[in-house]
């Protein structure tokens, strides 16, 4: 019997990285692509849901994680730093904890979600709050890779998109071609970016007949790639796109100029809204940034834009439980139903007598 290997050993040969590199795994990617029957009702499309919250840590931080700790510890690292809005540094710390190298994280004070501070508490990082936001924790990141004997892990390592861009191999291996659009949340854009590469390398070499239409989504707070301005304060419920100035920025744009794509921001109520949603018609639960992709779609219907008839993958980047706390805020009062230990009073409360 075969198991998924994760996504170097999966997609090796395609891969820039060093001949024969051991791989550091815990089997990430390979994750689901679900059918949408909610918003494929609503585009009259075929809409298809990269489900990346199904990896190790929750998010797709692990699949550009795979290579940039493997590579890490190749060149002979005994130490990985990144900064990160919170999925970065759970991923990074669980991947260190099983190559054996000490986890060392930065993270905006008081801005990021319980389930990935818990995550890298608990897979062993040191942890240092920064009086700043993230872009302040990225400088800093570098400042220390290069003065100091630690290895830089953030998405502008070029190692991270290597493994970041199998989710664009996956998806067309199992829908036979690429999609005609493909939406996705962006912060740092790293993952826009590596979509992109990902999807014209099937092109090149034939796998795919086409490449698809690149739609990034932001917090209308945190929004740079729409405005062309970097926000010196970004400010936004969906924490982990909580960035002002992407280090991705141009390949970013390349992605979207080149694909015909573009970039649009959304309100953190559109975001919240469209998590709720997801959650309640396809069973699907996302943390809000993750919710972005669905937040676009919605908006780019309102605002008349046709589906009809297109194959539309959509990015949900990671897994609800991640911040849980954001999530119940938009359920409104939970009132407890208490009742006595008797079927009778159960039903009465249920409506169901
Ligand atoms: N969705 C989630 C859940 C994320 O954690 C991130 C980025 C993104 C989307 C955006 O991806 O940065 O490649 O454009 N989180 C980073 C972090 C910033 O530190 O975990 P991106």
């Amino acid at each position: 019997t075969h198991q998924w290997r994760g996504v170097i050993e999966e997609y090796r040969d395609l891969l820039d990285l060093p001949a024969g590199m051991p791989a550091v795994t815990l089997r990430e990617g390979g994750t689901p692509l679900v059918h949408s029957e909610w918003l494929s009702g609503l585009t009259g499309g075929e809409v298809w849901l990269k489900v990346e919250g199904d990896n190790p840590t929750g998010s797709f931080k692990d699949r550009g994680m795979t290579a940039a700790i493997s590579h890490a510890r190749h060149l002979g690292a005994k130490a990985v730093v990144c900064a990160s809005t919170g999925n970065t540094s759970a991923s990074m710390a669980a991947y260190a904890a099983k190559a054996g190298l000490k986890p060392l994280v930065l993270i905006p004070e008081g801005k990021i979600a319980a389930g990935k501070l818990a995550q890298a508490v608990v897979h062993g990082a040191q942890v240092i709050m920064v009086r700043g936001n993230f872009d302040d924790c990225l400088s800093m990141a570098i400042g220390l890779s290069k003065g100091y004997a630690v290895e830089l892990v953030n998405s502008v390592n070029p190692v991270r998109l290597q493994g970041q861009k199998t989710a664009s191999f996956e998806i067309v291996d199992f829908l036979g071609d690429a999609p005609d659009v493909h939406l996705l949340p962006v912060g740092n854009a790293g993952n826009i970016s590596a979509y992109w590469l990902g999807y014209q390398q099937y092109a090149d070499l034939g796998r795919a007949t086409r490449r698809p239409r690149m739609l990034g989504f932001q917090a209308e707070g945190a929004a740079p790639l729409v405005t062309g301005e970097p926000f010196p304060d970004p400010e936004t419920k969906a924490t982990a796109i909580r960035v002002g100035n992407p280090a991705s920025w141009h390949l970013a744009e390349q992605a979207a100029k080149e694909s015909d794509g573009g970039f649009a921001a959304l309100s953190d109520a559109q975001i919240l809204a469209a998590q709720l949603e997801l959650a309640r018609n396809d069973g699907v639960f996302v943390e809000p940034a993750s919710a972005a992709g669905v937040a676009g779609l919605l908006a780019a219907l309102a605002s008349g834009q046709v589906f009809t008839g297109a194959t539309v993958a959509i990015t949900v980047t990671g897994h609800g439980l991640k911040d849980t706390a954001t999530a119940l805020e938009s359920c409104g009062d939970i009132v407890d139903t208490v009742v006595d230990a008797d079927v009778a009073a159960a039903a009465a409360a249920a409506g169901l007598a």
